[in-house]
């Protein structure tokens, strides 16, 4: 039996599906082609515009192009349209929500032998599911990800995470750990701990003792693991022992997705951060003196309700004084249910669209910066797979320096390099990434 999954949205259905993947294959099941796969899963996401459209087209494509898979819809979009599904496109036989993904590849092997079957799996529940272990040795990447808690408590006015992965669940620590343990036991470098908001790890009741910081400190001391990332972080739940964990854990690598959304202090009122712009600088000041060379990130939300053209140019000026490495950006848009779809003053798409393409020229220019600073530097890269610009006998590689930059080089032999670390030294500026010359053996 054949299968093949399409993935949207954030990390954490990337997680899921690479999980899916080696659980499907452990079962006998063959990765393939949408048109000849005998199951093909939808794994959605309901964070950009008209979603519940875009997975109908998508289905309706599947339905004329191998009408004869078994289809199953997961993710974001799956938890709130639910049964439904299958009302309209009877070849959707499988619902999955974020707390189903656990049971699917069984439920997969029960549909293929009963083809009258239905299931749904959509109820969330109070604890972290946990998972079969798959992960095989012989296929491990450089890099992987671990999932450590679920849900989001926040209902921050313009999200709709609250409701379709439900309320923050963290996963049990020893769970954590043992996962990480093996990974480095296989030979997992990098690892990258995954939740909506990791910093409130801990804070729910629903499985661990222990808080983030602790977390992260017991993940970093693990033998032979070389890096330590995580994603990602509300503000507002930064605490002073994580600020001060930047600069004390070596594996712990200096980088920081850190999603601002808006730089008007009213706007973020509106949009229930409960934080200032005052408030997100102290922040970033005190991760700079705890760790210099820290590189941020951030998500950004653009035509909020209400949003002036002074709001928005409070968003550009904490760009430009923080010098964010790269940003998400998105238009403000409704998602039904939530606080801000209920507020007037919508924003017109005009304005939205305009203000969207000047924040990210911004962007672009502060990349540039982020990327020439990093000229005739030699950086430390782990091998992550094949670049593009193979010329030849020479190979080259792509790999990202601790701080998550994209590093591109060549090297004129033969051996794979995926899950090596190599050091890198930087010559060549592009637009996302840098490339340079290795001047050490790989290890
Ligand atoms: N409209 C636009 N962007 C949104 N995001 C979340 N909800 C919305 C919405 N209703 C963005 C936020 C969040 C990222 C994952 O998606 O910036 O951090
Ligand atoms: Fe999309 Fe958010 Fe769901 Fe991730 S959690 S799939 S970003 S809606």
């Amino acid at each position: 039996m054949k299968y093949h999954i399409k993935t949207f949205g954030c990390q954490m259905n990337v997680c899921d599906s690479d999980w899916l993947a080696q659980a499907l294959e452990k079962r006998g099941w063959e990765p393939a082609a949408e048109e000849d796969a005998d199951a093909i899963l939808v794994n959605t996401c309901s964070v950009r515009d008209k979603p519940e459209q875009k997975v109908y087209s998508q289905l309706g494509r599947l339905k004329r192009d191998n009408p004869r898979a078994i289809v199953g819809v997961g993710g974001c979009v799956a938890q709130q349209v639910g049964e439904r599904f299958w009302e309209r496109f009877p070849q959707v036989r499988l619902v999955f929500g974020p707390d189903g993904v656990a049971s699917v590849p069984e439920s997969l092997d029960r549909l293929a032998c009963a083809p009258s079957l239905r299931i749904s799996h959509l109820d969330l529940f109070e604890r972290y599911p946990e998972r079969e272990r798959v992960w095989s040795e012989l296929r491990q990447p450089a890099q992987r990800f671990v999932t450590i808690m679920q849900g989001c408590d926040n209902f921050c006015a313009y999200c709709i995470v609250p409701y379709t992965r439900g309320r923050q669940k963290s996963r049990d620590s020893a769970e954590v750990l043992r996962e990480c343990e093996e990974l480095v036991g296989s030979g997992v470098r990098e690892i990258t701990l995954l939740g909506q908001n990791v910093n409130s790890y801990g804070r729910d009741g629903s499985g661990s003792e222990i808080g983030f910081a602790e977390l992260l400190e017991r993940v970093c001391s693990i033998p032979g693991l070389m890096r330590v990332r995580f994603t990602t972080s509300h503000p507002k739940d930064v605490a002073p022992d994580l600020i001060r964990a930047f600069g004390r854990l070596d594996a712990l690598c200096p980088a920081l997705h850190l999603p601002l959304q808006a730089g008007s202090d009213r706007i973020l009122r509106r949009m229930g951060r409960k934080y200032t712009q005052g408030d997100y600088m102290r922040l970033v000041e005190a991760l700079r003196s705890a760790r210099p060379d820290i590189v941020l990130s951030t998500d950004l939300m653009v035509g909020f309700p209400s949003e002036t053209e002074e709001d928005f140019q409070r968003t550009l000026e904490v760009m430009q004084r923080v010098g964010f490495d790269s940003s998400f950006s998105f238009k403000y848009s409704d998602r039904p249910g939530t606080r801000a779809a209920t507020m007037p003053e919508k924003i017109g798409e005009q304005i939205k669209a305009d203000r969207l393409r000047r924040l990210q020229a911004l962007q672009e220019e502060l990349t540039r910066q982020s990327l020439r600073a990093l000229r005739g530097k030699t950086l430390q890269v782990l091998v992550e797979g094949a670049g593009s610009r193979d010329n030849g006998d020479v190979r080259t590689w792509r790999g990202r320096e601790p701080g998550g930059r994209v590093v591109n080089f060549a090297l004129p032999d033969h051996r794979d390099l995926i899950g090596s670390m190599v050091c890198v030294r930087v010559d060549e500026v592009k637009k996302h990434s840098v490339y340079g010359e290795v001047v050490d053996e790989p290890w």
